[in-house]
This record gives C-alpha cells, structure tokens and sequence, in this order.
C-alpha cells in the first residue's frame, strides 16, 4: 500500500459535508448565516474530520429553490458577506487541511437572471438561444417534470413572444440551452472564476438534464456532435485550470441506475464527471433497512460497473438536502420504505420520496443510527454527510417540502438553537421543535458526551482516513447465512478489511471463511478494543450485538500502519 498516492487522487478518500451557508451560522446577527459564521466553525469540522466541504448555492438569487436559481453565477448573495469574505473562508479551510467543493448549476438559471430577461424580450435578442424555445403547442409533458405537485409539464408559454420556453425544474427555472457554444464558454468562465478564488472543484447539479434530449434535439443548428461532448469539455477545462494547484473535481448528481451512469464517468476514458452520487445504492439501503434484510445492498454493490479508470469515484450517502428520493426502485418497494420510515402523507414528497431526516426515521434509536453511519463510512467509496447529521438532527415537517430538513444548524440549547443571535422570526427557518429541538440535540452537548453520534462519526471519520481501503479497494461479499447481515472484505494493494452490520435488532453470531489468508491470522477491532484470529479452516466467528458493527482490520506483519 502506498499511502502517498492517497494524497493526488485526494477525493477518494475524502469525507464530504455539505452544507448551506443561509443555515449554518449567523455572525451579524442579522438572522441569516453568512460566510463570517461558517470560517467560525471550520475549526468544528475540522475537529468531526471532514476533508472537504459541499456549499449549497450562495449566489445571488430570489431563492425559490433554495439558491438553485441562480441570479449571476460570478456573485454572493449580500446577506452571507463578499467575494472578501468568501476568500477568507477558504483561506482558512485550506489552511486545516480541508478542501472546497461548490455547487455548480448548469442546467438552468433563474427567470431572474439577465440572459433569460434579455432572451424573453424578443426573438431577435442575442440572448434568445441561451434557453431553448418551441413555436408550436407542445405536447402533454406532466410526466417529465421533477415537480410534479407544483409544474403541469416541462414547458411554459411566454406571453411577450408567444413561444414556449423548456424548464425541468420549476417554471422560474428556466433550461439553458447547453448545445449553444455561447451558453458553453459561460459556464466554463464561471468555472474559471471559482477556481481563480480558490475552491477544488464543483457538486455538479441536475447532470442528465444539461444533456436533454428535449435541449439538444431542438438545436441542430448548432454543430453538437454528440452531448456528452458538453461534459468532456467541461472536465477538460477543469484539469487546465486546476493543474498545480492538485486535481479539481465534478462531483455530479446522477440519479440514474449504474448502467446509465458509466457514460457520464466518461466510460473507459474516464473524462467526464469525476464523482457520481450513487443513488441505487443509497435507495437500496433504505430498502435493506425497511426489511433488516441486508442483501439489497450487496445487490446494489454487486451491480456497480466495473473495470472504471482508477480516477472515477463514487461518492455514498445516507440522506442529503433533497427529498430523500426512491425513484429508482419499484412501487412495493417504495410503500415498504414509505411504511417503515414515513407512513404519514406528510413525510412524503412528490410521490417518490421522504422529506425527512434519518434519526426521527428510526425513532432515534441510538444503536441504529450508530450503524447506519458505521455502514455509510463502510461502503466502497466516499461519504458524504449533510450537515447536522453528526449530531443527530432531525426535519421539521411543519415546514414546506424539502426545507423540512433545511433547518438551522443546531449549536447549542441557547436561543434559535445557537444559530443567532436575532429575534426568530428573522430566520430564513425556524429552527427544529420537539424531542429533535436544541434543547436536547445540539454540538455543545454531543461534544461532552462520550457516547454521541459525534464522537462516534468522528472516529469513523479518522478510522475511513486511515483506511484507504475502503475508498480505493476493490468490494468482496462474504458469504455468510445470515440474511440480515452485511459481511463485505475491501482489499486494495494487499491490504484489506471485514466490515460486518447487522441492519436488524437481534444478535447473531456471524462465522465466516477467509481462504486466501493463513491460519492465525490476525483480524483487529478499529473500532473497540479486541482482535480474533483465524482457526486451522481459515475460519472467525463473530458476535454482533443488535444493529452491531465491527471494522476489522487483516493485520499484516509489513503493515506500518497503528492498529
Ligand atoms: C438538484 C438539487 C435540488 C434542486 C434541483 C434544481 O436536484 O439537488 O435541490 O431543486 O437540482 O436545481
């Protein structure tokens, strides 16, 4: 193993976090966070481990999708500080050792934004062919919005010129036409302009949607030999900028199954997104949780592509700032998730998800929770957190769609949860009530207490780190006859592990066979204290407590490394 190479291609064993500056801390006491906050508490992160941080959009914007519509991409909303403000956070972000990662929305702007302003007013503007219009009636498209409670169809006449202009998302979205050369250098000098500042890549939003049918089809005019081109282009641009200052990264959202998104890694080449968010394996998890039956995991696992360049990624997740979607799976695997994690209507969303967050899921069972992070950090690839999920957050479902789990961050049991120092009704949101209210969930407390969720996340931070395993090695399922246990090995470059979870409440002994490695092997615990050993059959037994998990380490004599 050589534990320098973990440093060039550094997102493979990063641990991410994603937050939004509007609701991680208030500084000016004006109600809404701002960049001064967040450089207050990256000593905080630093301390959880994270490696790199995931902002949320911070642009200008009317914020009717949460900053998603974006009024000029070069800008920083007033109310979270300046470009001066932002430099000094990532001054100090780099300076603990943790990178910056930003979201990048290229699908579409705001209606706000003045390219769709210019493009509205005429057919003759210069702007018109930054988005993409049709003259004629279109056809019904209900069912290809991504909202489908708000929007009737993709697709929505303009009064002034009379055509109709194409949105995915909410009608104040409206869809960039990628297929414009214009529209292609645009996004590329946005790029530029953050990298200049200084930030080490990009959250790609909405992917598969910038390379729509409906966008391209319409624009044969232009010389567009096929749309991945756009995302080729994209990354290209990105290895430019970034060389020398250690590789930059798109880190896109593709909710696609795995066979769909081996094109948009690029394929062999590996030259489009960098990272992918796996999304079957995130919903997989959620269905293996609902059932306490582990092998839709192994499934989800077992179907990622193989024979990728070293150089793609897979970034995992438990639950992020969207709904957490189901759409991949089928109907009576969505009611089983829907029956066991969010029966009421009310914590449902667009027919296809859950707009909630994981501890209330799981009626806040700490030993559930404790695995299911344990999992998360165990999984091939990269973990993502969402902010507030260290210390055990939970939504707040009096709040419209998805902001039920957008809520302020919660520092302490002080007033607004220690989020700000203003009156309450000056927040963007109010902060969590009830049992997930400050008062009893907060970073103060869970930093005193030895048993929290954030002292357990910080060490499966550290223990990740060390064990690059687990971002960069190649997946084993290990047979074993308990179907309600998750038995994988990671094994990369000689060195390898035995992660165990148990995803149900009982205890199992779980034995196991490792035939490629001698009698009297050692397996160590990185998580609690003990080791076993392998008997004469290459054999281990195992307790596993309900919801146990355990992080074994295959101890090898040349291995530097401190168990
Ligand atoms: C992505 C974001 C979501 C947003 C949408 C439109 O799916 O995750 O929050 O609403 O794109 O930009």
């Amino acid at each position: 193993m050589r534990i320098a190479d973990t440093a060039d291609l550094w997102y493979k064993n990063a641990v991410v976090y994603c937050l939004d500056v509007e609701t991680f801390l208030d500084a000016d006491g004006d109600g809404v966070g701002d960049f001064a906050g967040l450089t207050q508490r990256v000593d905080y992160l630093a301390e959880l481990g994270v490696t790199c941080l995931w902002l949320m959009p911070f642009y200008p914007s009317p914020r009717r999708d949460d900053g998603y519509d974006v009024q000029d991409m070069y800008g920083v909303d007033p109310r979270y500080g300046d470009h001066g403000d932002v430099v000094e956070f990532i001054r100090v972000t780099h300076d603990r050792g943790i990178r910056v990662i930003i979201d990048l929305v290229i699908n579409h702007t705001s209606d706000r934004h003045p390219w769709f302003r210019r493009a509205r007013s005429s057919k003759d503007s210069p702007y018109r062919d930054f988005y993409v219009w049709r003259a004629d009636t279109p056809p019904d498209t209900s069912d290809q919005t991504m909202f489908p409670d708000v929007e009737d169809g993709i697709w929505t006449r303009d009064e002034k010129t009379g055509e109709h202009y194409l949105h995915h998302f909410f009608r104040h979205q409206p869809d960039l036409n990628t297929a414009n050369p214009q529209v292609r250098e645009a996004i590329e000098r946005t790029m530029g302009f953050w990298l200049q500042m200084g930030v080490d890549g990009f959250r790609v939003d909405a992917v598969p949607f910038a390379l729509n049918e409906n966008t391209i089809d319409l624009q044969q005019h232009h010389a567009f030999d096929e749309p991945h081109d756009y995302l080729r282009a994209l990354r290209g641009f990105l290895q430019r900028r970034s060389s020398g200052n250690g590789a930059g990264i798109m880190l896109g959202e593709v909710n696609l199954p795995h066979e769909e998104q081996v094109e948009f890694f690029g394929g062999d080449g590996g030259d489009q997104l960098t990272m992918q968010f796996d999304f079957l394996t995130n919903q997989k998890v959620f269905l293996a949780m609902a059932r306490q039956d582990a092998r839709p995991i192994a499934e989800a696992l077992r179907s990622r592509p193989t024979g990728l360049p070293e150089t793609c990624q897979y970034a995992t997740f438990l639950r992020n700032h969207d709904e957490l979607t189901l759409d991949l799976l089928d109907t009576d695997e969505r009611e089983e998730i829907f029956a066991a994690f969010g029966p009421a209507e009310e914590m449902q969303l667009f027919g296809r998800g859950l707009r909630r967050r994981l501890p209330p899921m799981v009626d806040g069972d700490p030993r559930r929770l404790k695995m299911a992070y344990s999992l998360l950090f165990a999984l091939p690839g990269t973990p993502v957190l969402f902010y507030g999920e260290e210390i055990g957050m939970g939504e707040e479902l009096s709040l419209e769609g998805r902001a039920a789990v957008r809520t302020p961050m919660q520092w302490s049991a002080e007033k607004n949860g220690g989020f700000s120092a203003a009156r309450p009704s000056r927040l963007p949101r109010p902060v969590v009530e009830g049992p997930y209210g400050p008062e009893h969930v907060n970073a103060a407390d869970a930093r005193r207490d030895a048993g929290s969720l954030l002292q357990h996340i910080t060490r499966l931070c550290q223990r990740y780190r060390e064990s690059p395993e687990l971002g960069w090695g190649t997946m084993e399922i290990i047979e074993q006859p308990h179907q309600q246990v998750l038995a994988h090995r990671m094994v990369w470059r000689g060195s390898s592990m035995v992660l165990l979870h148990n995803l149900s409440p009982e205890p199992v002994v779980v034995g196991f066979e490792l035939e490629d490695l001698s009698e009297g092997t050692e397996l160590v615990d990185l998580l609690q204290p003990g080791a076993c050993r392998l008997d004469a059959g290459r054999r281990s037994e195992i307790d596993l407590e309900g919801y146990g998990h355990r992080w074994l380490r295959v101890r090898r004599q040349e291995d530097p490394r401190l168990v």
